[in-house]
């Protein structure tokens, strides 16, 4: 951009190669990674790809493989939707996508073997639909702070302190929002000094949950009725993280509250709430990974949740004031329990929620009068309006 070209005195843009792709706006839809919930980001990407308004948006879809690998992947929704019960996945490629890493530079690159790296595209937004570690954490949000480049969502920190189960009940706990009794297993705690691990355990009572700090969509994820059965839950939990948190369990219904940025500067928005309804019939009794994605007889997502009128508003400010605790930006879900004596204690916060058509948090907003293409416009819009940069 910096060759100088004489401009009619009248038109103050250069000319647009062509006055169509011109007016888009060019959105990467950045799916898959390398976390153990790709197939549910792919499952999203198709839902996104097949809803985004496309008089308005460019959509350049990549994918990230089970691996690691930046690709070119498919625009077409019906590939990455789950068929069967089975969840599509980014395949590998020889082409590999990079982003640059200078300001400024917003041209990505396509890069094969014994090829001259070629530009595909400017961009300007990305929307990562990913989910879990390399992708919800702060990781990917980290590359694109670097390329200075817009994104949907939550920055670095948020990121972060969303997807780390103990950092994300400190900063609750320093923000006198409402926890439950937990206590963290830390990596080499569990082998050099499990008889002080227990007793730790051993105040919170019984049910108690047992999950691993980083992790997400229920993976492994253990109710526990007995102590005797501590040592697998924790082993299971260790399987996905090193680090692992036991928390006392909540008897409460499931309540969610999804979170919208404020435009402008306002406050953040938050929807009519829904409900998680868990039937007899899951094996494990809670709202695990198979009966989330897999067992559509097991969970029945009711929204707008039936509560009164003054839990709502509760639930509704808690989940406001969550989003800001974490400083999260763009979108979040809040997650609750509401105690039979209406009390609300807050669960976590995902600062990137389920999102295909069928998810709670557009079905949330849906019920509050935002559609789902409405729901997406929005968020590319209020990434847009925000500066690149610290903010
Ligand atoms: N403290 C708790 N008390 C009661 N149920 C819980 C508790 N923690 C988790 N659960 C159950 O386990 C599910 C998954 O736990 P959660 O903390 O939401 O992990 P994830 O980040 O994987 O979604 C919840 O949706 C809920 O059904
Ligand atoms: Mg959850």
């Amino acid at each position: 951009m910096s060759h100088h070209t004489p401009e009619p005195a009248s038109a103050g843009a250069s000319p647009a190669p062509t006055p169509d792709a011109a007016a888009k706006t060019r959105v990467v839809i950045l799916f898959g990674g390398r976390s153990g919930e790709h197939g549910i980001s792919v499952a999203t990407a198709g839902g996104v790809m097949s809803a985004i308004d496309r008089s308005k948006y460019e959509v350049v879809p990549i994918g990230i493989t089970p691996k690691g690998q930046w690709v070119i992947a498919a625009d077409e929704p019906e590939r990455w939707a789950i068929t069967d019960g089975k969840a599509a996945e980014v395949p590998a490629s020889a082409a590999e996508v990079v982003l640059p890493l200078t300001v400024g530079d917003a041209a990505l690159r396509v890069l094969e073997p014994g090829r001259v790296p070629s530009a595909l595209a400017d961009v300007d937004v990305v929307f990562p639909l990913l989910h879990g570690p390399y992708g919800e954490d702060g990781t990917v949000q980290g590359l694109l702070e670097l390329a200075d480049a817009r994104y949907v969502g939550s920055g670095v920190l948020a990121s972060a302190v969303g997807m780390d189960k103990h950092f994300m009940k400190m900063v609750f706990a320093g923000q006198g929002l409402p926890i439950g009794p937990y206590t963290v297993i830390k990596p080499g705690d569990w082998e050099r000094r499990r008889d002080v691990v227990l007793q730790t355990v051993e105040p919170l009572g019984l049910p108690l949950f047992v999950k691993p700090a980083r992790a997400g969509s229920s993976l492994g994820v253990s109710r526990v009725d007995s102590l005797d059965d501590l040592d697998a839950a924790v082993e299971e939990a260790r399987r996905h993280d090193p680090k692992v948190i036991v928390e006392a369990g909540i008897a409460g219904r499931e309540i969610e509250c999804a979170v919208l940025g404020g435009r402008g500067g306002e406050r953040p928005r938050a929807s009519l709430p829904g409900e998680i309804l868990v039937t007899d019939e899951t094996k494990n009794g809670f709202y695990d990974y198979e009966a989330k994605y897999f067992d559509e007889a097991a969970v029945q997502l009711s929204c707008p949740a039936d509560l009164p009128e003054h839990v709502i508003k509760q639930v509704q400010e808690i989940a406001v004031r969550t989003f800001e605790a974490v400083s999260a930006e763009g979108l979040a879900r809040v997650d609750v329990f509401v105690t039979p004596e209406d009390q609300v204690v807050v669960n976590e916060i995902n600062t990137m929620p389920g999102f295909t058509p069928f998810s709670m948090y557009p079905r949330m907003w849906d019920a509050s009068g935002l559609s789902y293409p409405e729901l997406i416009d929005e968020l590319i819009q209020l990434a847009l309006e925000r500066p690149t940069g610290l903010r």
